[in-house]
């Protein structure tokens, strides 16, 4: 270990020693956030050697963000968590900018992880054509915790010519005996694209083509992932640069998936959104040792600053990530919803009555709750669950949409998505994030929200359904 990866390891065990994980009135009980400072993407995310591994964008030093790291946990039953420390430190030459986002294979013998480095030369240049030094790097680990040296496998100088400098965030996977990479990119003309590689032996990759879709779409992938389920093959991407629409394309920037067609190119008008909340972006997925496919992602928003923000910056931290999430298709949509292993948080149980059209309960903002809405038969044509006038879901018309108070949403007001009925409905819910997954997950909110009182009244109206209503243990972080 370098000297300066010692300092940076130092410094960082000391702010972290003072932070507590579970004190400071927004610190969550079932999502994983930064021990201390921010947190962006789910990085490396993987089943290994009989533990889920969750790395994520870190920076220690700046709730704000800034100087980027990989911060870990790993956990046994994606219940209860372990933080494991900073796995990697923005400590040589090729990423001494950040560590930037990327992902992990796990082999019966080893772990390996691949990254973006990311370099900025220091003078007068625009960043995007010139200026940027972003290459892809790989290390290895045998134990999943502690890893080798950092090697340089694809040089930001071999990138091909149509790129500008923004290439990043690669996703690597195994098919047939051989490898495969997906990098995201901004073709020269502003267009979004992905770069497709190909390895036999994990050191030495070769660009096979690109993935683009034949009109722009936004001028910048971001973290895109490859990956067959249900015997079709999806392209998940974040987009920057589309144009907001009422319905699409709510926040500054989007997270979505294409499925990919037979000779292997994507149409813009298959997109599909992965999550209609405020906090979503960059999410990655994964499968386990039970070959279930699972997706994180980041519950923030990068560059929202001037419309929302989060509160949790006075407590000096900032982002969490989504629970983890199986996925299903099912006619031709993905379809999302929390493992399975999430309900072994759940603590007592109350039954909301059907029979009446209203049901009002007290729930305690700092326990998490888990709320679960079948059979929904809506009447007088709106069905709405509010929590003490801070936060509102409703659904009316075929529209289904969520809503803040001012102090709760700390600027977030309104977010909808269209869907043709409302069978049930999920919320899990934590003290400053909150998820709702409509119809076993076809359409689902991801979004912070911090509500200003000790407890509030969950008010469900609108219609007939069966309602089940769980106050949730916290996840146990150990350090
Ligand atoms: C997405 C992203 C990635 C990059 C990382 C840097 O949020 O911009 O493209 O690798 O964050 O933290």
């Amino acid at each position: 270990m370098s000297t300066l990866t010692k300092v940076l390891e130092r410094n960082i065990k000391v702010i972290e020693k003072n932070a507590d994980l579970t004190e400071g009135r927004f610190r969550l009980g079932h999502h994983l956030m930064p021990p201390v400072g921010w947190l962006n993407d789910p990085n490396g995310l993987c089943w290994y050697k009989g533990r889920y591994h969750v790395f994520f964008q870190y920076a220690p030093f700046d709730v704000e963000g800034g100087l980027k790291f990989w911060g870990h946990y790993t956990s046994e039953d994606l219940v209860d968590w372990k933080y494991e420390g900073t796995a990697l430190y923005p400590d040589s030459p090729y990423d001494c900018h950040g560590v930037y986002s990327g992902s992990a294979l796990a082999e019966s013998e080893k772990l390996h992880l691949f990254f973006t480095g990311n370099v900025k030369i220091d003078g007068d240049y625009d960043y995007i054509n010139e200026g940027r030094e972003t290459s892809t790097l790989h290390v290895e680990s045998e134990d999943g915790i502690h890893f080798g040296d950092k090697e340089e496998i694809i040089s930001f100088e071999k990138y091909p010519e149509e790129f500008t400098c923004h290439i990043r965030d690669p996703k690597v996977w195994k098919e047939n005996d051989r490898y495969f990479m997906v990098l995201g990119g901004r073709l020269k003309g502003d267009k979004g694209a992905v770069l497709v590689y190909e390895s036999e032996n994990l050191k030495e990759w070769k660009f096979k083509h690109i993935i683009t879709t034949p009109e722009a779409f936004g001028y910048m992938w971001e973290c895109p992932d490859y990956f067959e389920l249900d015997g079709k093959k999806f392209l998940s991407v974040s987009p920057q640069g589309l144009k907001r629409e009422e319905f699409r394309f709510q926040n500054i920037y989007q997270s979505g998936y294409f499925q990919v067609k037979e000779d292997g190119s994507v149409d813009e008008r298959d997109f599909r959104e992965w999550d209609m909340g405020f906090d979503f972006y960059a999410p990655q997925t994964f499968t386990d040792n039970s070959g279930r496919r699972l997706l994180i992602g980041w519950m923030g928003m990068p560059d929202a600053e001037e419309e929302y923000t989060n509160k949790t910056i006075d407590e000096g931290w900032q982002h969490c990530l989504t629970v983890p999430r199986e996925l299903r298709v099912k006619d031709g949509k993905i379809f999302q919803y929390p493992a399975k292993e999430l309900e072994r948080l759940r603590k007592e149980k109350t039954i909301l009555d059907d029979e009446k059209s209203i049901v009002e309960v007290r729930i305690e903002v700092n326990e998490g709750f888990d709320l679960l809405i079948e059979d929904i038969a809506v009447t007088d044509r709106s069905f709405q669950i509010s929590m003490g006038g801070q936060m509102l879901f409703k659904y009316e018309n075929e529209i289904a949409e969520i809503g803040f108070s001012e102090i709760a949403g700390a600027g977030r007001n309104k977010r909808k998505a269209k869907v043709s009925e409302l069978n049930n409905i999920r919320i899990l819910a934590d003290t400053s994030a909150v998820e709702l997954y409509l119809n076993d997950g076809e359409i689902v909110f991801s979004t912070r929200y911090y509500p200003d009182c000790e407890d509030l009244q969950l008010k469900v109206k609108g219609g007939k359904f069966r309602g089940n209503l769980w106050n949730l243990r916290k996840m146990i972080f150990t350090k």
